[in-house]
């Protein structure tokens, strides 16, 4: 059986990759639509051998999806997904506006794909640094129970969409021409990097890091897990990279590590100790595997183990994620 599907944000960074998934990945499209705002009206993408117009959001043009992508945003999702959800469309949404729901599932197919079932109409896909953590992490908290995790990432441009992608381009040329740039955020980007400036917290943290907490908590079904992150976008095009320290209920040992995550779908062990290689976000960008090494136990501290993780977190941090738990739905 094929489907009627429809892409909300396609000119976007995570949209643009839902596309190409959909082709290389033969998932089954009956017609495929694609949404965008009123600036994209006019253009047209290629998919398969076909070339699709951009179409504007109404409701009338929501109707009749089997399948909804929503990849444009927190306010685009608020506005448009309850209208989607009326026409009895499936709905995947990379953004976080419902992951906090009780009701709706935050799902990563690997770790909690059984929470997708026939009836579920909204499945949220989660925020692309903690996909990139729980990825190499959740059959060791399976094995072993997380108690406290201390993340720190160094996320990439295309983390925050397409404009700060080409914004980190034509600033970086800029920068080494010594050509003259009017930069869009309240500092230089290019040779530079900075604390992620998700709206800022009354508690210092900002809305990044506190997704990171909540939603751990949430895929892996315990409140008791302790998360404390630093966030940081740093000038790199593409994928995301970050060290975890985590704290353990139980004793491990390395060769216990190494077999566990041996076997996990979607992740790569990258190392190459002799040479002190491990994966760097040019590795992953593109890929479809989280890459993950460099495990080694903290010295500091009973149970405690140390590891870097690097991930394409518009792959598997977004339209991956989103088009596997759509490929799932399809199968129930
Ligand atoms: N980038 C990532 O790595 C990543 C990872 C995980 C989750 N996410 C989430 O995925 C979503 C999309 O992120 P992105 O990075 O792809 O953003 P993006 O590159 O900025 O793309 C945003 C998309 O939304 C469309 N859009 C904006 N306003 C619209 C409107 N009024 N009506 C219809 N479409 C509209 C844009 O269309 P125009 O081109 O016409 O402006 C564009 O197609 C966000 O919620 C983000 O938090 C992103």
């Amino acid at each position: 059986m094929s489907h009627a599907i429809g892409i909300i944000g396609a000119t976007g960074a995570v949209g643009r990759e839902i596309i190409s998934l959909l082709e290389f990945r033969n998932f089954p499209v009956k017609e495929l639509r694609l949404f965008a705002s009123p600036r994209s009206q006019g253009l047209s993408i290629p998919f398969l051998d076909q070339t699709l117009p951009i179409e504007p959001l109404s409701e009338k043009n929501l109707q009749g999806l089997d399948i909804a992508f929503f990849c444009a945003g927190s306010s685009i999702s608020k506005q448009w997904i309850p209208l989607a959800l009326q026409s009895n469309c499936f709905v995947i949404d990379s953004s976080s506006t419902f992951r906090q729901a009780p009701q709706i599932p935050l799902v990563i197919p690997e770790i909690n794909g059984h929470m997708i079932q026939k009836t579920h109409r909204l499945i949220a896909s989660p925020n692309c640094a903690t996909t990139i953590l729980l990825m190499p992490l959740f059959s060791l908290h399976r094995a072993f129970q997380a108690k406290r995790i201390v993340v720190s990432t160094y996320q990439a441009a295309s983390g925050a969409g397409a404009h700060l992608l080409q914004e980190l381009k034509q600033e970086t040329k800029a920068y080494l021409e010594n050509a003259p740039y009017t930069h869009h955020l309240p500092f230089p980007y290019a040779f530079n990097l900075y604390p992620h400036n998700s709206p800022l917290h009354p508690d210092g943290y900002v809305e990044e890091e506190q997704k990171m907490a909540h939603e751990t908590q949430k895929i892996l079904e315990d409140e008791t897990i302790q998360l404390t992150a630093t966030c940081v976008r740093v000038p790199v095009l593409r994928a995301h990279s970050l060290s975890a320290n985590v704290e353990f209920k139980q004793p491990f040992t390395l060769d216990e590590i190494y077999q566990l995550l041996a076997s996990v779908p979607g992740l790569a062990l990258f190392e190459d100790r002799a040479a002190n290689r491990f994966a760097t976000p040019r590795d992953a960008s593109g890929k479809n595997d989280i890459f993950c090494g460099r495990f080694r136990k903290d010295p500091t501290q009973p149970n405690t183990l140390e590891f870097w993780a690097v991930g394409d977190q518009l792959l598997k941090g977004a339209a991956l994620n989103a088009v596997q738990i759509a490929e799932r739905q399809v199968q129930l």
